[in-house]
Formats: structure tokens, sequence, C-alpha cells
């Protein structure tokens, strides 16, 4: 099946910044890729490129990643005609030569990752399978038996992503105890509106908006702040002992090279060297219900998280850490470091260099986090992905905001999708982290 025409255009996300939108047309329809974009982002990611022009969008815009699909990328893609049902490896492997740096930066992961995500969509259609069962091939997961993740969703946003005086980015809520994805969905759901009413019967009606994940941003500087109104919007909501917490610090985001400064966004620093920092969240997990810790430490911290790793009882997540990279992963896997690999494709830019470092951290015995972005779009391409890798969770922000709830409704379909057809599936509940054995 060959590609017969490939076009970029810059449209927006959600925060209203521009991001690359690819059409790729062959004999079997237009396939769109949208890429997120991340705040947070790690040092060791893959480079979306920006124009720099700060009469446009303060600099934001994507026309020159555009214009490398359009020019380049695109109609070399094209002339090599490779099959995006066979060869997706190899339309990825020739758009990293084609750019030719180590990060992407030349062309740009934006204007290559719409390319590949938009590609594995013609693929899909070309073998006539859903987007999750050609995944599924591509990282050559068992597909006897679907499993549908549990939704880790982000109802008290933080750090970068909010205005509120709270250093921690995420505090996310999973129903481990749901039957299946829908009621999962419907648990989060309950307890999200549940929040709203504590959070403003606690701080007034001003403090319900939402940050950028769609959780709710009250004036809170202390985990504990957060974590008690989630323990408590579990309980009123009737789920307590079915829902469990994960949170991500996001502590790249307040690493300084004194250290870790929990007041970063106060004015008044308040600042806790690795060691006091991983007593802060031991105290954590005794005291809550947390299954999973994400980037505890900084990107560069290999110590600090190899020694919390050492008596570590719950998932313990590289995002910033190992930034999706294979070579990272392989690093910390030698070092110890975590027992998880956060799966952003953006921040490695092709669809199977995910998948070759989801399956490097899974033949470690690890488990694999699939991740939305902060800046995000209505592209639900990270639904399928995790349902095609097994990867038993993910986390796509708050049960609000339609660029996240396009994830959990697309997985909806596909779990009603799976049932009418009468495919072995289930919910990977308490099971999340050994859901691709
Ligand atoms: P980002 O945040 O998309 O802003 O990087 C998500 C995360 O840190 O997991
Ligand atoms: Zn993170």
């Amino acid at each position: 099946m060959a590609i017969q025409s490939i076009r970029a255009s810059q449209r927006l996300d959600s925060r209203g910044k521009p991001t690359v939108q690819v059409d790729l047309k062959s004999s079997h329809g237009t396939f769109r890729a949208l890429v997120p974009s991340g705040a947070s982002k790690g040092d060791y990611e893959a480079v979306e490129l920006r124009d720099g022009d700060p009469s446009a969008f303060q600099g934001n815009g994507v026309t020159k990643a555009c214009d490398n699909v359009n020019r380049i990328l695109g109609p070399k893609v094209i002339e090599s005609g490779l099959d995006p049902a066979r060869d997706l490896k190899k339309i990825d492997e020739l758009m990293i030569r084609l750019d030719g740096s180590a990060d992407k930066s030349k062309l740009g992961a934006n204007a290559i990752l719409a390319i590949s995500m938009a590609a594995a969509r013609a693929g899909a259609a070309a073998q006539a399978v859903e987007l999750y069962e050609f995944l599924a091939g591509e990282g050559a997961s068992p597909v006897n038996e679907y499993v549908m993740p549990v939704p880790f969703m982000n109802v008290l946003n933080g750090g970068d992503h909010s205005g509120n005086p709270m250093a921690f980015q995420e505090f996310m809520i999973a129903p481990t105890g749901a039957a299946s994805f829908a009621e999962a969905v419907q648990w989060n759901a309950e307890t999200y509106a549940t929040l709203k009413g504590i959070v403003q019967d606690k701080y007034g009606m001003a403090a319900t908006g939402l940050g950028d994940e769609g959780g709710f941003a009250p004036p809170i500087g202390h985990p504990e702040e957060a974590l008690d109104l989630l323990v408590a919007a579990i309980a009123k909501a009737g789920h307590e002992g079915k829902i469990k917490i994960g949170i991500d610090p996001a502590s790249q985001s307040f690493f300084q090279k004194d250290g870790y400064n929990l007041g970063f966004k106060t004015g008044k620093p308040n600042i806790l060297d690795a060691a006091e920092l991983g007593e802060l969240y031991r105290q954590l997990l005794d005291k809550y219900p947390i299954v999973l810790l994400e980037d505890p430490f900084g990107q560069d911290d290999w110590d600090a998280f190899s020694k919390f790793n050492e008596s570590c009882g719950v998932e313990l997540v590289g995002d910033d850490l190992l930034a999706t990279n294979i070579n990272r992963v392989k690093e910390a896997v030698q070092k110890h470091a975590c027992n998880s690999m956060l799966l952003k494709v953006n921040q490695i830019g092709t669809v199977t260099e995910a998948i070759a470092a989801a399956q490097e951290a899974y033949s470690a015995g690890w488990s694999v986090f699939v991740s939305h972005r902060s800046g995000e779009t209505t592209d639900d391409f990270i639904a399928d992905l995790t349902v095609g890798l097994r990867t038993g969770h993910l986390k796509s922000g708050a049960p609000a905001r339609g660029e996240r709830v396009a994830k959990y409704n697309r997985l909806m379909d596909i779990e009603d999708d799976l049932q009418l057809r009468k495919v072995s599936v289930r919910y990977a509940g308490a099971s999340f982290r050994s859901a691709h054995h």
C-alpha cells in the first residue's frame, strides 16, 4: 500500500500553542495525527522545532517543522515506497536518518512524530485492523487477551501546570478495585465531582479553576493537604479502599543546584536535599494509599533514585530520568534506578522507538506507564497504544477538558468493541504493574 500524500499544517494544542498536524493519504483513506507538547520537559527529550520568531505566537510557531514535513520528510517517505502496513520501523528509521541529529532537533521531533503516528494509523487501515491491534503487532505483544488500563487521573494540579503554591505537579486517582474500564472511569468522574464540592466548601468558588491537565488547583502548598483532599473525596464518593493514589512531583522542575526547592512557586525558598526529600516521600507512602511515585528526584540524580529504589514498595516511574529513550532505560536498569518507564511518544519522536524502549523496560521486569503531555490535542493515539502494548495503566489527566477525555472515551470504545466482538478482555485492576506478562 503506497502513501499518496503527506501534508502538515500548523494547529493549536490545549494551551493555545501551535503544534504540528499531519494528514497522510493512502488508498485506504486519509489519516491524521496531532503532536502533544510538555511543560515540565526534561533535557533528554527529543527536540520539538519551534520557529523562534517573536512576532508570532511568542516564538512558538511550528511553520518550519511543517515545512520540513511538506518539503523534506513527506516527499522522501513517499519516494521510498515504504508500506506503513509492514514497514513502520523502516519509515521511522528513514526519518531519523534524514534528520541526522541525535535529538531530532534538525527537522524537529514534532515533524517526525506526526508522520510516524499518521503512518501507524494508515498501516492499521491497510491491514483492516484497529490501531490497538496494529500496535500490538508492532510491539509483539500477545493478543490472545487484551488488557484495559487503570486510568490514573490527575485531579489536583500543581508544579508547572497551575498557579497555586504546590510544588508537586500531579496527584492522581487510580481505581484499581473497579471491574471494568468503564466502571473505573465512572468512579473517577464521581470522585472528581465530589472533590470539586470539597474544594469549593474549603477554599471557595474561585478555587475550583482548573490546571493544564484538568485537575483542580486550590491554594495549597504541602503535599499532605492535597492527599487529605483526595482521601476525603474518595471516601465521600463511596470508593474507599478501591481507588488508590499516584503522585508525580516532577521534581526536576523544582531542582536547583543547592537542592529541591518546594517553595519554588512562592518566592519563599524551602530547600530539601535528596535524603530529606526521600524521607518526605517515605512518610507520605506510609500514611496514604499511594501505589505509584513518578520522578521523585531530578533527571540526573541517579544516586537518589537508586538509593530510594532499594526499599521502595511501590511503582517507581522514571519520566524525565528516562525520556522514553532506550539508552537511558538500559542505564537505569543497570543502576537499579527505578522499576517502571513512563512512555511519552513525543519524548523520543517516533512510534517504533517508543515501542522499543517499552520492550526494553519489559525485558528488565519493569512496568510501562503510558502518558499524555500537559499540552495535548484531541488526538487519542495513546489510548490505542496503551491497549496495544498491554501497559495496564495510563495517565491522561482529569475526567474533564476535551483533550483529556478524548483518550478515556476512546478507551471505553475499545472496551465495548472488544466485548461486542467477543474478544477476551480484562481490566488490569490491582495487577496493573504486571498486565503485560
Ligand atoms: P509535561 O508533564 O507534559 O508538562 O512534561 C507531564 C509529566 O511530567 O508527567
Ligand atoms: Zn512526569
